[in-house]
């Protein structure tokens, strides 16, 4: 099957459309046939070697591959699978392993749901990994309720413009902050408030009760402008700091239920089920801001590098590119 693949790390120039054999799903696993595949942040920094210690855990040699989440139809089952049937239209998010950037993945069945009703493959691709993320963070992890003021960091990218649409959803006051040109773009997705992220300190922000950082620099200036009741979730490090981050999550334990709540995402058939049903309802809707075919993944992943990407950049596998 084709496949993008990495033999070293390095800049998008690493990456390749190569071949590995098809995988064969075992007892409890799914053979899906990847329609569409999105490019996600951390995608980036796995490939750049910023986080050699985790890739490493979850896969030691070269080739690597890439990709996190996907849309597709079933392709085979593994012994024991009764909740899908061969033909059956999928998504899911690929825990603890890249690989999504394929024609071809094998998952456990209990991380695949179905994709929303009335969606094509492309832009339910969009949200699987942003979409499930945007969920924990501020439901179960910020636990928002109704009239809250909610800052999104970062309410352009992948995660935030679900954010964005999801804190609105929940009935927050959003503030977004994201660059000069996106300002109108995060208004459009639900935000109450846009801010240019190059132009406005952290202290002319104002004060929320819940700071969602997608960003990860300098979370000690975002933490201080929680309310006494505050809730911040950071899912992002600072990538050239990554020590320093570290420590200053461990340090705002200090702080109790102020400190800066971090996860790594991990999702199930039930979170993926919930943004099928959000997004069917229309609280949520996916931005695709550019497809390419898996041929061109180093064109994608130069393009979310270079930054300015409104929602998400999409590698069309089983189709042509639009
Ligand atoms: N912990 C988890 O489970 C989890 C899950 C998903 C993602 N993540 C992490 O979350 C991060 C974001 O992922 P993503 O897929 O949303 O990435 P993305 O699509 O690249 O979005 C990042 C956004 O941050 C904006 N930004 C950059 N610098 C900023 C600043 N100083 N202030 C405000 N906004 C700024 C960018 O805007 P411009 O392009 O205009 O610069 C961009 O819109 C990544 O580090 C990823 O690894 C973690």
């Amino acid at each position: 099957m084709r496949v993008a693949l990495y033999d070293q790390y390095g800049g998008p120039g690493v990456l390749y459309e190569g071949t590995l054999p098809k995988p064969v799903p075992r007892a409890g696993e799914v053979l899906v046939r990847v329609h569409a595949a999105s490019v996600n942040g951390g995608e980036l920094t796995a490939r750049a070697g910023k986080v050699r210690l985790v890739t490493a855990l979850m896969d030691r040699g070269f080739p690597k591959r890439t990709g996190t989440d996907f849309a597709g139809d079933v392709a085979a089952l593994g012994a024991g699978v009764s909740r899908f049937r061969i033909g059956d239209v999928v998504w899911g998010v690929l825990a603890r392993a890249f690989g999504s950037m394929a024609e071809f993945v094998v998952v456990p069945a209990d991380q695949l749901a179905r994709t929303p009703v009335g969606l094509d493959l492309v832009r339910a691709a969009a949200l699987p990994a942003v979409g499930t993320t945007a969920i924990t963070a501020l439901r179960d992890k910020a636990r928002i309720r109704e009239g809250e003021r909610l800052l999104v960091r970062g309410g352009a990218g992948g995660v935030g413009s679900v954010a964005v649409q999801l804190g609105r959803a929940y009935g927050a006051h959003v503030t977004a902050l994201a660059g000069a040109r996106h300002l109108d773009f995060v208004r459009d997705l639900g935000a109450d408030e846009a801010r240019d992220y190059s132009t406005t300190a952290p202290r002319d922000l104002g004060r929320f009760d819940v700071v969602l950082d997608t960003v990860g620099t300098g979370m000690a200036d975002y933490r201080r402008l929680l309310t006494p009741t505050g809730r911040m979730v950071s899912i992002a490090f600072d990538s050239s700091r990554v020590l320093r981050s570290l420590g200053y999550l461990v340090a705002s334990t200090a702080f109790g239920p102020r400190r800066v709540r971090f996860f790594s995402g991990n999702p199930r058939h039930d979170l993926l089920a919930e943004l099928a049903r959000l997004t069917e309802s229309g609280a949520i809707r996916p931005v695709v801001a550019r497809t390419y075919p898996l041929a061109e993944i180093a064109h994608a992943h130069r393009a979310l590098q270079a930054g300015g990407i409104g929602g998400k950049l999409v590698i069309t596998v089983a189709g042509s590119a639009n």
